[in-house]
């Protein structure tokens, strides 16, 4: 499987992206001002994520998907690993996420990666979308903001 940056003039795989983020709206908009990755296997988009710059020395992984049929198979993790060392590279030394308070496998996987919780950004969801947006049986209202060193 390799990770790389999206060429010039590809089209970013939103039906991916919108699983992690169901606003089209939102997506676009830091689709613009970000860095979109994917990892591509035979041919096939098996994941997306984009980087963000945030500050000077602060980069957010602001989405990241994979594909439904292949999750739970540590693609998701390869992709934060990926992220954290192209942002080393560039000199950047701090990386933050955020996630619903809903999003209970998420929280997982960010803390098995290293990251720690810093913040609550209370009704964040309730605010920014239109619809109410349900997980594991939890209504997401929350951001949850983590971040680590990198
Ligand atoms: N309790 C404990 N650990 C859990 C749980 C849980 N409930 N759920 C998942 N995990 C752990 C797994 O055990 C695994 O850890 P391990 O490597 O130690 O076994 C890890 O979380 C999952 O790792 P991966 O297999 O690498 O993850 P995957 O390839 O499935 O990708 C992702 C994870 C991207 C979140 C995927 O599920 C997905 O695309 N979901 C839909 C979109 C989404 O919700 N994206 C994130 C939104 S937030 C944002 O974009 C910033
Ligand atoms: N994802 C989504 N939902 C989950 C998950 C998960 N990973 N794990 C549990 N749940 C949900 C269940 O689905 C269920 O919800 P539902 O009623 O909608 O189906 C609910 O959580 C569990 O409900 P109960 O069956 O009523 O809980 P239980 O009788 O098992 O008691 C308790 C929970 C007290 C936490 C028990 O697991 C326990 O004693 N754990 C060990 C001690 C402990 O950790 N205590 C809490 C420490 S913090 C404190 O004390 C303040």
């Amino acid at each position: 499987m390799e990770i790389r940056q999206l060429f010039i003039g590809e089209s970013p795989p939103l039906h991916l992206l919108l699983l992690a983020d169901p606003s089209k709206e939102m997506v676009e908009d830091y689709l613009g001002k970000g860095i979109c990755f994917v990892a591509e296997r035979d041919k096939q988009i098996l994941g997306v994520y984009v980087l963000l710059q945030k500050g000077t020395d602060m980069m957010e992984i602001k989405n990241i998907a994979v594909d439904e049929k292949h999750h739970g198979k540590g693609i998701g993790r390869q992709l934060i690993g990926h992220a954290i060392g192209y942002a080393r590279e560039q000199g950047y030394k701090l990386m933050e996420i955020g996630t619903g308070n809903s999003s209970i496998g998420q929280l997982a996987l960010y803390q098995k990666c290293g990251f720690r919780i810093v913040g609550v950004d209370r009704d964040f969801f309730t605010k920014h979308y239109s619809e109410a947006l349900y997980e594991n049986g939890i209504q997401c209202r929350d951001m949850v903001r983590l971040s680590r060193n990198i």
